[in-house]
C-alpha cells in the first residue's frame, strides 16, 4: 500500500520506497500540504501547521484571525479568498466573476492508473502504481476539480494532474498541474535555458524573495527554457543533498514558477502557460491538465537522474523499442543538406555498410521541389529529379547493403510554395486579415482541424507504406505565430495553442500506432522539444543541431539530468564543425557521440583513409558496449559547466565505461584524478583486458588522468567486472 488515508487525522500519506508526501484537510475542508521529502516511517504530525494572526492576511472566519489561506500551505491554491501567492488555477463564470473556492468533498484510492484521454501520460502495470483522486468542489460555481496523484514506489516518483468539470459554463484561465508549498526556503533553483544550437545550459542560483518564472509562449516546449524545475539544498552536488524536481509531460506552452513569500515559504508550480490561453468548459465536458512527474531524493543529482531515467525507461517510453537496442545510424543532413542525389547516396551507403553502420537515414531534401527550406513542406511525394528510381528502390538498395532505411519528415508544417498551400491556404494557422509571419520560410499547419489532421496522417502514412522504412525522424522547425484558426468558433480562438498540441498528439498517436515497428525519433531543430510528452510517442530525440563535441559535452551532460542516454541522438560530424568551426580529434568526437544513441552525420566517402580503420574500430566498440550505454546506469563525474573538464561513466553488472573530455590544454597542468561511481566496492575490474583494480580504489582513489598537451582531448576507459 503506497497510499493511505487516516480518517481520524484526515491525513493522506503517499509513500514511495524512499520518500513521503503528506496532505491533510485543514479547517473548513481546505486541502493543505504538510510534507514532501525523505521517507517517514511513522508520522504523527510533529510538523503540524502553525497558525497566527498576520497583518494583511484575510480570514475565512471572522472569529478566527489566525486562519488565512495567505499563509496556509496548500495543494491546489485558488485566487480570490485570501491567498495572494500565485494560484494553481483560475476560472471565470458567465458574470465574469473570477472568485472560486474549492473544498474537499471525497476521495478514491485504487491500484493501477488510467491514461489521460487526449494527452500523453505515464503508464504502468496495475501492481506498480497506485492512484489517489481527491474530489474538490466549489458548489456555488458548480465547479469540480479532481486532483490525481499516482505513486510509483520503486522509482520514487509521484505524478500529478487535475481534471476540471462543471455544471455551469465556465472559462478556465489558469489550469496548472501541480503546486507544492514548502515551509522553508533554504534552496537553490536549477533550471535549463538555451537556444537553437545551444540547447540546455544548466542554471543554478539561490532563491530570492520574488517569483522566478520558467516558461514558454512559443507553442513548443522549446530549447529556450526546459519544462523542468529543480530545488536543491545549497550544498547539494552529484552525490549528496536534497533534490526536488517537477517535470512536465507536455510539448507546448508551459509555465513553471518558484515563489518565495514574505514568511519565507516557497511555492513551486508547473503547468500549462496561462498567458494568451483560456478554455471554455461546458457542462458534461472535462478538461484534463497534462501530467507532472515529481521526484525527491536526499542523495544528490546522480540519484535524482537515476530515478528519472528509470521512470522514463519504464513508464514513459513504450512500444517495441522500449527495451530494444537502438541502431547506429548514418544521417544525410550535414553531409548533403538539400543536395540529395541518388548516386551520391549509394556511394555513401557503400562506405556506411563497410564501416558497420546499421541504419541509413535520408534527411530533408528528398520530396518534390525541396531544394532549400523555402518550399514543399506538405507535399510528401518523392522528388524524382533527385531520386529517379524513387524511395522504394532506394530503400531496397540500402537493404541490399545490409542496412535498414529511414526517412525525415516535418508533418506539422506547410510551405506557402507548396501544392498543399496552393490548394488549401486555410490549412495554415492564421488570423483572418493578418499577414502570415514566416519562420524558416514556412507556416504551421492548423492541427486543431480534424480535416488537416486527416490529411497529415494519410499523406505521411502513404510515404511510410510506399517503401520499406524502419525509422522516421519527425521534425518541427519553427514556433507558432498568428495563433488562430479558421476552423474554430470565435470563443474558442484562445484555445488554439493547446488544441494545436492536442492535434499533434492525435496525429502522432495515429501514425505511430499504424507503424508500431518503426523507430521514431523526434526533433525540433535539434532538442527543441526534448520533453516527456514527445517521449511517450517517440522513444528517442535528436539532442541538438549542434554536433560540435565540445558543445555536446555540456548539452548531453545537462540533458542527462532528466533523460537517459538511450533517448539522446548523438552524432560524429565533420571538422571544421559546421556550427562552431572547431577542429576536434576524431577520438573526442566519438567519445562524446558514443555517450548516447550513436550516429554519423558527415560525408563518409570523405573520411581520410588513415581514419577509416579507427572509425571501424569505434563502431565495433560501440556495438560491444551498446547495452551498457543504452541500458546501464549513468553517473556524472565532472561538470563541464563549472570547469575545463567533463566526465561521466556508465555502469552495469558486467562492464564500466568511463569518458573524460578536457576542453583546453593547460600550461603547468596539474595531475588530475577521475573518481568513478556506482561500482561494487569489493569487486575486481579489469581495464581494457589489462590491469585489475578493485571497485573501491576506482571510486575512492580514482584513475590518474594522463597529462597531455592537446586541446579537446578525451580519454575512454573500459572495464570488465571479473
Ligand atoms: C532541423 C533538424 C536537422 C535537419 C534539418 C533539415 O534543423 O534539426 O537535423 O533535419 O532540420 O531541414
Amino acid at each position: 500500500m503506497s497510499i493511505t488515508y487516516l480518517s481520524q487525522e484526515k491525513r493522506f500519506l503517499l509513500e514511495t520506497n524512499h520518500s513521503s508526501y503528506i496532505m491533510e484537510l485543514a479547517h473548513h475542508d481546505f486541502l493543505s500540504h504538510v510534507y514532501w521529502g525523505k521517507k517517514i516511517t511513522n508520522y504523527h504530525g510533529s510538523n503540524k501547521i502553525l497558525y497566527r494572526d498576520r497583518g494583511f492576511c484575510p480570514n475565512i472566519e471572522p472569529s478566527d484571525r489566525t486562519f488565512s489561506l495567505d499563509t496556509l500551505p496548500q495543494e491546489y491554491p485558488q485566487y480570490g479568498n485570501g491567498d495572494y501567492r500565485p494560484c494553481a488555477y483560475q476560472v471565470k463564470n458567465e458574470q465574469n466573476e473570477t472568485f472560486s473556492d474549492i473544498r474537499y468533498v471525497s476521495h478514491e484510492i485504487y491500484q493501477g492508473k488510467q491514461p489521460l484521454q487526449q494527452l500523453p501520460s505515464s503508464y504502468a502495470d496495475e501492481k506498480d502504481v497506485e492512484t489517489l483522486i481527491i474530489h474538490m468542489q466549489d458548489k456555488t460555481l458548480g465547479l469540480s476539480i479532481d486532483l490525481y496523484y499516482h505513486v510509483f514506489p520503486t522509482c520514487d516518483v509521484i505524478t500529478r494532474y487535475a481534471k476540471f468539470h462543471t455544471t455551469q459554463p465556465l472559462t478556465l484561465t489558469k489550469m496548472l498541474s501541480a503546486s507544492v508549498d514548502f515551509r522553508r526556503d533554504d534552496f537553490d533553483l536549477v533550471t535549463m535555458y538555451g537556444a537553437h544550437n545551444n540547447d540546455r545550459n544548466l542554471d543554478r542560483r539561490p532563491l530570492t524573495s520574488a517569483t522566478t518564472v520558467v516558461e514558454s509562449m512559443r507553442g513548443a516546449s522549446s530549447p529556450h527554457q526546459t519544462p523542468f524545475l529543480c530545488l536543491c539544498n545549497h550544498n547539494a552536488d552529484e552525490q549528496q543533498g536534497e533534490v526536488y524536481t517537477m517535470q512536465f509531460v507536455y510539448s507546448g506552452n508551459f509555465h513553471g514558477s518558484v515563489h518565495v513569500d514574505p514568511y519565507r515559504n516557497v511555492r513551486m508550480q508547473i503547468g500549462l502557460q496561462p498567458f494568451d490561453c483560456e478554455w471554455h468548459l461546458s457542462p458534461n465536458e472535462i478538461f484534463e491538465t497534462p501530467e507532472v512527474v515529481m521526484t525527491y531524493t536526499d542523495q544528490g543529482f546522480n540519484q535524482m537522474s537515476k530515478q528519472l531515467h528509470t521512470f522514463v525507461k519504464q513508464h514513459i517510453v513504450r512500444g517495441i523499442w522500449k527495451d530494444k537496442q537502438r541502431p547506429i545510424l548514418f544521417n544525410s543532413w550535414e553531409s548533403l543538406y538539400f543536395d540529395i542525389r541518388e548516386d551520391k547516396l549509394l556511394e555513401i551507403a557503400d562506405t556506411a555498410a563497410d564501416l558497420g553502420i546499421e541504419l541509413f537515414v535520408l534527411d530533408d531534401g528528398w520530396f518534390k521541389g525541396r531544394n532549400d527550406d523555402n518550399s514543399s513542406l506538405g507535399d510528401w511525394v518523392c522528388d524524382t529529379k533527385k531520386l529517379p528510381h524513387g524511395i522504394a528502390w532506394l530503400s531496397e538498395q540500402i537493404h541490399q547493403r545490409g542496412m535498414q532505411f529511414g526517412i525525415w519528415v516535418e508533418p506539422e508544417m506547410i510551405s506557402e510554395d507548396s501544392d498543399l498551400y496552393r490548394t488549401h491556404p486555410e490549412y495554415a494557422l492564421q488570423i483572418k486579415d493578418r499577414e502570415h509571419v514566416i519562420g524558416r520560410g514556412q507556416l504551421v499547419l492548423d492541427l486543431t482541424s480534424s480535416n488537416v489532421r486527416d490529411y497529415v496522417v494519410e499523406s505521411i502514412c502513404n510515404v511510410l507504406r510506399s517503401a520499406k522504412i524502419e525509422y522516421v525522424k519527425w521534425d518541427m522547425n519553427r514556433h507558432l505565430t498568428n495563433i488562430g484558426s479558421l476552423f474554430l468558433e470565435t470563443k474558442h480562438q484562445r484555445e488554439t495553442a493547446h488544441r494545436y498540441m492536442l492535434g499533434v498528439y492525435d496525429i502522432m498517436q495515429r501514425i505511430t500506432q499504424q507503424f508500431p515497428d518503426i523507430l521514431f525519433e523526434s526533433c525540433s531543430s535539434g532538442g527543441g522539444r526534448f520533453d516527456l510528452g514527445m517521449l511517450c510517442y517517440m522513444p528517442q530525440t535528436w539532442t541538438s543541431d549542434n554536433t560540435d563535441a565540445i558543445c555536446r559535452t555540456k548539452i548531453q551532460y545537462a540533458t542527462s539530468y532528466m533523460m537517459p542516454a538511450i533517448t539522446m541522438g548523438s552524432h560524429v560530424s565533420v571538422c571544421p564543425n559546421h556550427q562552431t568551426g572547431r577542429i576536434t580529434p576524431m577520438s573526442t568526437r566519438f567519445a562524446v557521440a558514443m555517450s548516447g544513441r550513436l550516429g554519423y552525420e558527415l560525408d563518409l566517402t570523405k573520411i581520410h583513409e588513415d581514419e577509416i580503420p579507427l572509425v571501424k574500430q569505434q563502431i565495433a566498440l560501440y556495438k560491444q558496449y551498446r547495452p551498457l550505454v543504452q541500458h546501464g546506469t549513468m553517473y556524472r563525474l565532472k561538470n563541464p559547466f563549472t570547469g575545463n573538464e567533463g566526465a561521466w561513466c556508465f555502469v552495469n553488472d558486467k562492464n564500466v565505461l568511463a569518458i573524460y573530455i578536457k576542453t583546453l590544454s593547460e600550461p603547468a597542468a596539474p595531475f588530475r584524478i577521475l573518481r568513478l561511481q556506482g561500482l561494487e566496492e569489493d569487486a575486481l575490474y579489469q581495464l581494457n583486458h589489462g590491469d585489475v583494480y578493485s571497485g573501491s580504489e576506482l571510486m575512492y582513489a580514482g584513475i590518474s588522468i594522463p597529462n597531455t598537451k592537446e586541446d579537446f582531448h578525451s580519454e575512454v576507459w573500459y572495464f570488465t567486472k571479473l
